[in-house]
C-alpha cells in the first residue's frame, strides 16, 4: 500500500481533493466513492474551493455511496443519501441525477444490495472510492470478520460502531441504527483507486494493524493490502503507531510530484 503521511487532517483533504481533481481532468465523467463520518470533510471542502476557484470541473462527476443505514424515515438528516446531497453533492453543484447509493427504506433489502452492486458495474465501476476507517478496522460499515469477498449486503453494526456514531444523533445511542446496507469489502476492491483517509490518534491502533498487520478478516480495512493501487493517507496522529513511519515518508518524499497519488 501507499502510505502518505501528512501534517495534519486539512493536508489530508486537500492531497486527496488534488488527486480527485487529476483524475476528473483525465476523466470528466469518473465515478467517484464518498464516504461519510467526519473524517472525509477536508476534501469535500478542498473539492468545492476548486470548484469555486475554477480550478477542477465536476460538471460531469458522478457520485456513488458506500453505505446507508436501514430503516430511517426518508429524508432523515442522518441518514447518508442526505449527508452525501448536503456535504458532496450540493457544494460541489452536482445534479441529484449524478448521484446513486443503496436504498436503504427497500421493502427487500437484499434485492436493493444485489441491484446496488449491478448498478455501479454497469455505471462503469467506481474510479476513486474514498475511505475512512473505524476504531474496530472498519471500512464502509464491513465490521471485523466480515468475508474479505464479501458484495453489498446488510450487516449489523457493533456496538463500538453504535457507540461512535452516537455524536450524529444527539448523543443517543438508542437512535443509532443497528442495520446498514454496505458496499462489501470484494465490492469496495473491485474499485480502481481504494483511497482511505484516517486522522487523529483514535485510528492509530486500526491504522496501525490495517497497514503493517496481516490480511485478516478481523481488520477489515487490512483487505486493502490485497489491492494492486490502495492509497492510505494518515495525518501525524493517527500515522503514531506505524513502525515503518519513516520508511513510508522517505518513499513518498522520493516520489516524483507528477505522479500524483
Ligand atoms: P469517522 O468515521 O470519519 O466519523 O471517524 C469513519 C468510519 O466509521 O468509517
Amino acid at each position: 500500500m501507499e502510505v502518505v503521511i501528512v501534517p495534519d487532517a486539512t493536508a489530508g483533504g486537500e492531497l486527496i481533493a488534488e488527486a480527485i481533481a487529476a483524475l476528473l481532468s483525465r476523466k470528466p465523467d469518473a465515478l467517484l466513492g464518498v464516504a461519510t463520518g467526519s473524517t472525509p470533510l477536508p476534501v469535500y471542502q478542498a473539492l468545492a474551493a476548486k470548484v469555486r476557484s475554477g480550478a477542477v470541473d465536476v460538471s460531469r462527476a458522478r457520485v456513488c455511496q458506500l453505505d446507508e443505514y436501514v430503516g430511517l424515515p426518508e429524508g432523515h438528516p442522518e441518514s447518508y443519501r442526505s449527508v452525501v446531497l448536503r456535504e458532496v453533492v450540493e457544494p460541489l453543484g452536482l445534479s441529484e441525477s449524478s448521484f446513486m447509493g443503496p436504498d436503504g427504506s427497500a421493502e427487500d433489502i437484499q434485492a436493493a444490495c444485489e441491484a446496488y452492486d449491478r448498478a455501479l458495474a454497469e455505471a462503469g465501476g467506481v474510479d476513486l472510492q474514498l475511505l475512512g476507517i473505524g476504531t474496530d478496522g472498519h471500512i464502509g460499515f464491513n465490521e471485523p470478520c466480515s468475508s474479505l469477498a464479501s458484495r453489498t449486503r446488510i450487516k449489523t453494526l457493533t456496538e463500538q460502531t453504535r457507540i461512535d456514531n452516537a455524536r450524529f444523533f444527539d448523543d443517543d445511542i438508542e437512535q443509532v441504527p443497528h442495520h446498514v446496507i454496505t458496499q462489501g469489502i470484494g465490492t469496495i476492491l473491485e474499485s480502481r483507486h481504494p483511497v482511505l483517509l484516517a486522522t487523529g490518534e483514535g485510528k492509530a491502533d486500526a491504522v496501525a494493524r490495517t497497514v503493517e498487520g496481516p490480511v485478516a478478516s478481523v481488520v477489515p480495512a487490512s483487505a486493502l493490502q490485497l489491492h494492486p493501487h490502495a492509497t492510505v493517507v494518515v495525518d501525524e496522529a493517527a500515522a503514531s503507531g506505524l513502525k515503518l513511519a519513516d520508511y513510508f515518508r522517505a518513499t513518498y518524499a522520493a516520489k516524483p510530484r507528477w505522479q500524483g497519488l
